[in-house]
């Protein structure tokens, strides 16, 4: 039996890329994942396929913009587990069609509103609304999905790797929610609790695109890693592998 039996995590955006990797590794690690999804019928898939690999998966439909769904997801682990051990925050969308531009001048408020919502507001809601659960937790682990793209160190810098990708919207969320990574971090650090960003990469899936430099298996690696962090977890890091991006 594994260390990591009796765990239950919550992974947002699971039904596909990224989250549905994320949901795999810890499954195979032992804990009970449960496969948020905005589509029910899309969650019930991913878990059925967990299920049949042998992990203990629990679809749950988790529009992350919807507060009707935040709280019903709530009082489900309320009723079924009673607490939470790992929230990933993994669901994400890039409304600006790419990156490999700078639309500083023409991003619009559609595209800044509909990414906030997911990438930023959601995740706030998603994670203020479990909190007295992870609380719960002996020791309540919080992974944020964001990216090298949320580094206002690395865009200030043209010579960075990332300076010619600037779709406003996402990189501005990203760093948004590094923010609430630092400030919930600090607001929990006399707590069990460790809160934390995860940059995966530049990751094959439906977002990353099939020129994308690591597949789906690695791009879970940081997420996976960070929700199983013992207790010399970091706390309020920014990290791509185990590695620190400057912030
Ligand atoms: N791939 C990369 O290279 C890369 C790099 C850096 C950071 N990231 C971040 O990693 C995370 C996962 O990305 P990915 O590459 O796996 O993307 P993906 O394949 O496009 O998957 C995104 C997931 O988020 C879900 N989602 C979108 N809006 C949602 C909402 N309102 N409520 C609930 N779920 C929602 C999608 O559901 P549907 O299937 O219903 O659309 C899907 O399950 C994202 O936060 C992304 O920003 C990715």
């Amino acid at each position: 039996m594994s260390t990591e039996t009796g765990k239950i995590a919550l992974i947002t955006g699971a039904n596909k890329g990224i989250g549905l990797e994320t949901a795999r590794q810890l499954g195979q690690a032992g804990v009970r994942v449960l496969i948020g999804a905005r589509d029910k019928s899309k969650a019930d898939v991913a878990a059925a396929t967990l299920k049949a690999e042998g992990i203990d998966a629990v679809a749950v439909k988790l529009d992350v913009t919807s507060t009707a769904d935040i709280q019903a997801v709530a009082a489900f682990i309320e009723s079924n587990y009673g607490h939470l051990d790992i929230l990933v925050n993994n669901a994400g969308i890039n409304s600006e069609g790419g990156f490999a531009f700078n639309n500083a001048e023409t991003v619009t408020q559609a595209e800044l509103r509909q990414t906030f919502d997911t990438n930023f507001f959601g995740v706030v809601e998603l994670t203020q609304a479990l909190l007295p659960l992870i609380r719960k937790s002996p020791a309540g682990r919080i992974v944020n999905l964001t990216s090298i793209l949320g580094s206002l160190t690395l865009h200030s810098d043209p010579a960075s790797v990332i300076a010619g990708s600037k779709a406003l919207a996402y990189n501005a969320s990203k760093t948004a929610v590094n923010a609430f990574t630092i400030h919930l971090a600090a607001a929990l650090k006399d707590t069990p609790i460790r809160v934390n960003s995860a940059h995966p990469g530049w990751v094959k899936t439906d977002m990353g695109g099939a020129g994308a430099m690591m597949e789906i298996v690695d791009g879970a690696k940081t997420s996976v890693a960070l929700a199983l962090a013992g207790a010399d977890s970091p706390n309020g890091a920014y990290l791509h592998l185990g590695r620190p991006l400057p912030w």
